[in-house]
């Protein structure tokens, strides 16, 4: 049984679509989302630097086959992401010189990409990813180009043009990280900040990028918990769960040099362990069973990718290695972890 149909009553069960997929270069991925799936989200089509790569210079082509796949199929199609310090494309922050523009003109800038890309697709994008990543690691907010050259209202700004542009699509805050303590009350204050200045904000992505050992479920269910008590919904929109050893930053930058270092970081080269596929398999099965407690303050649940092949793990927080963080493989067959979720129902 699709995933689709075994949560229909709980929550919206989705994927992460790349431009390879929607414009028809991997018929067989394609033909597994039709069928599991009932809501996507752009990978990277909908980035800035993809939409505007030069000031002023739209470039939609991608996002446009993205939109139609899901209009096709009858999917909640969610926009991934209008304001970011990541993917931004070179000249957004600076002027000719180099330098950094002023207030007045990055607030232009970003009123004109959210109301240009928000109204062509009104009505046919459900929901935007309005901010993303807005949190810092130790401090509420990250010290982005954004927040730097505008404040920490860029964030008001970001919601007050997306409403403007659309006031039927659902507007959300996505971050990463959301069970940790410290980012979980950011998010709490991010919500909160926007409700007192009366701007609609209509739900919070916990992006979910976990791992065999990190994942907390205590202190997920309380970030599952607290954020629905902001009466927004909460969505896990970028889940995946690596079974790959996370490394330091010192191992990270030696990594290439060092071919030990890379064995030991990347253990599954050739095949993945039976023991590794039922360590993920209880992993998943352990997230859903919080997801169905909650199924009331759920609204959806989207997968970084379609399957381990092309997931981005494979990539991140190292590059080049072999990761199976999903519930489909290389040949988009179900995994253990795929019947683990699954028999919950
Ligand atoms: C990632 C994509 O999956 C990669 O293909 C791309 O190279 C980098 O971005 N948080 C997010 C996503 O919000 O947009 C990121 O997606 C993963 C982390």
């Amino acid at each position: 049984v699709p995933l689709k149909e075994v949560f229909k009553e709980k929550f919206l069960v989705g994927a992460a679509l790349n431009a390879d997929q929607t414009n028809g270069q991997q018929p067989a991925e394609l033909a597994l989302v039709k069928r599991e799936f009932n809501t996507i989200v752009a990978e990277n089509c909908m980035k800035m630097e993809s939409l505007q790569p030069e000031q002023g210079v739209f470039d939609f082509k991608d996002a446009d086959n993205f939109v139609r796949f899901g209009e096709e199929n009858g999917m909640f199609i969610v926009g991934h992401t209008l304001v970011w310090h990541s993917q931004a494309p070179d000249w957004l922050f600076v002027d000719e010189a180099g330098n950094d523009v002023s207030r007045d003109t990055l607030v232009a800038r970003m009123r004109n990409h959210i109301h240009t890309v928000v109204s062509r697709y009104k009505g046919r994008v459900h929901a935007w990813d309005v901010v993303n990543e807005a949190i810092g690691d130790q401090e509420t907010l990250r010290r982005s180009k954004w927040q730097q050259i505008i404040g920490d209202d860029y964030i008001q700004l970001a919601f007050q043009f997306a409403n403007e542009a659309d006031p039927d699509a659902e507007l959300y805050y996505n971050d990463y990280s959301m069970l940790n303590p410290h980012r979980r009350e950011s998010g709490i204050q991010v919500i909160q900040s926007l409700k007192e200045k009366g701007i609609r904000i209509d739900g919070i992505g916990m992006q979910a990028h976990y791992g065999l050992d990190y994942l907390d479920l205590n202190e997920f269910e309380e970030s599952v918990v607290k954020f629905a008590e902001q009466d927004v919904k909460v969505m896990l929109t970028e889940l995946d769960i690596t079974v790959l050893p996370f490394p330091t930053k010192e191992m990270s930058a030696e990594i290439s040099q060092n071919y030990e270092l890379k064995a030991t970081l990347n253990p599954y080269n050739e095949t993945l362990p039976d023991s590794v596929g039922t360590k993920l398999a209880i992993a998943y099965q352990g997230l859903f069973e919080v997801l169905l407690k909650h199924q009331d303050k759920i609204g959806r649940v989207t997968f970084w990718g379609v399957n381990d092949g092309q997931s981005w793990r494979n990539n991140w927080p190292v590059k080049g290695r072999k990761d199976y963080p999903l519930l489909f493989d290389r040949d988009n067959a179900p995994k253990k972890a795929f019947q683990s979720v699954v028999s919950l129902v």
